[in-house]
């Protein structure tokens, strides 16, 4: 793991004027610890989506049209009758494309490029560097100032996306108020879906970029002091931006799994209500 020092004159730990010291880090505790389970997390996340998004069943509770946002917002012919909230502009799809390809790359380009996000697999997979006073293995840097990182700086427009898809999500939650025989209903369903829109939302108005959005730019607060109030509380929320990442991935994998279960009569929803 000691670095080789021939490769790396001229940067980081390395630089001229820094201690002459070879070893990749000093450190005897088990700094290895945090990014490996930051990895493990997020790996569990992208298999359990991935095939999730391929098998293209369970996705629907007609019943109670509980519908999994894995597959929101459905909008194909190859949907399942009743799931299709914004009608079918699009025609049969083949089985290699997921039947949310449509907001699929904009979840993917908002959680890959969410600071926090990137500070965790910077660290953890990139090891750049993997934690403090551990030296990175890499030789040379260049941040975020070109292909592909460079993309990192749309953020705020993915940003802009993420508020739309989760109005979508809300929109799902609501129609899913939905008893057997029609009417108003309530199960345990809908607690898992509303609960899971809700953190979707703490997650989505505790990014950076809706900070900048809500008291950006602004040169005094005091002639603005409706943003200045709404740029507090989402300032609030920013401050567990990072626990809002990590329990929303839980949460989403939680409510797509308790749909699955129903849909697929593994089991029964608790009901409360119709
Ligand atoms: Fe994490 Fe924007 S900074 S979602």
């Amino acid at each position: 793991m000691s670095a080789p020092a021939s490769e790396r004159e001229a940067t980081g730990v390395f630089s001229p004027g820094r201690a002459r010291i070879l070893a990749r880090t000093l450190r005897v505790d088990r700094w290895w610890l945090s990014p490996l389970l930051t990895t493990l997390g997020l790996a569990t996340f992208i298999v359990y989506a991935t095939v999730r998004a391929f098998v293209r069943s369970a996705y629907w509770v007609e019943e109670y049209h509980y519908l999994t946002p894995f597959y929101s917002p459905c909008l194909s012919e190859s949907c399942v009758p009743g799931s299709s909230h914004f009608g079918t502009p699009f025609p049969e799809l083949p089985m290699w494309i997921p039947l949310n390809f449509l907001i699929l790359p904009l979840l993917l380009g908002f959680r890959v490029t969410c600071y926090y996000y990137r500070k965790a697999y910077y660290r953890s997979i990139w090891l750049s560097p993997p934690a403090c006073a551990v030296a990175e293995p890499h030789g040379r840097y260049t941040g975020e100032t070109r292909l592909p990182l460079i993309i990192q700086n749309a953020h705020r427009y993915f940003f802009y996306a993420a508020v739309i898809i989760s109005l979508i999500n809300t929109y799902d939650a609501i129609l899913a108020f939905h008893g057997e025989g029609g009417g108003f209903g309530f199960g345990l369903g809908n607690v898992i879906l509303v609960v899971n829109v809700t953190l979707l939302w703490a997650y989505t108005l505790s990014c950076h970029s809706c900070r900048h959005v809500t008291g950006g730019r602004l040169k005094h607060f005091s002639a603005h002091p409706v943003r200045y109030w709404i740029w507090t509380q989402v300032s609030k929320l920013n401050t567990r931006h990072m626990q809002f990442a990590w329990i929303t991935l839980g949460t989403l994998m939680l409510t797509d799994f308790y749909v699955m279960l129903v849909a697929s009569n593994t089991i029964s929803d608790l009901r409360f209500v119709g």
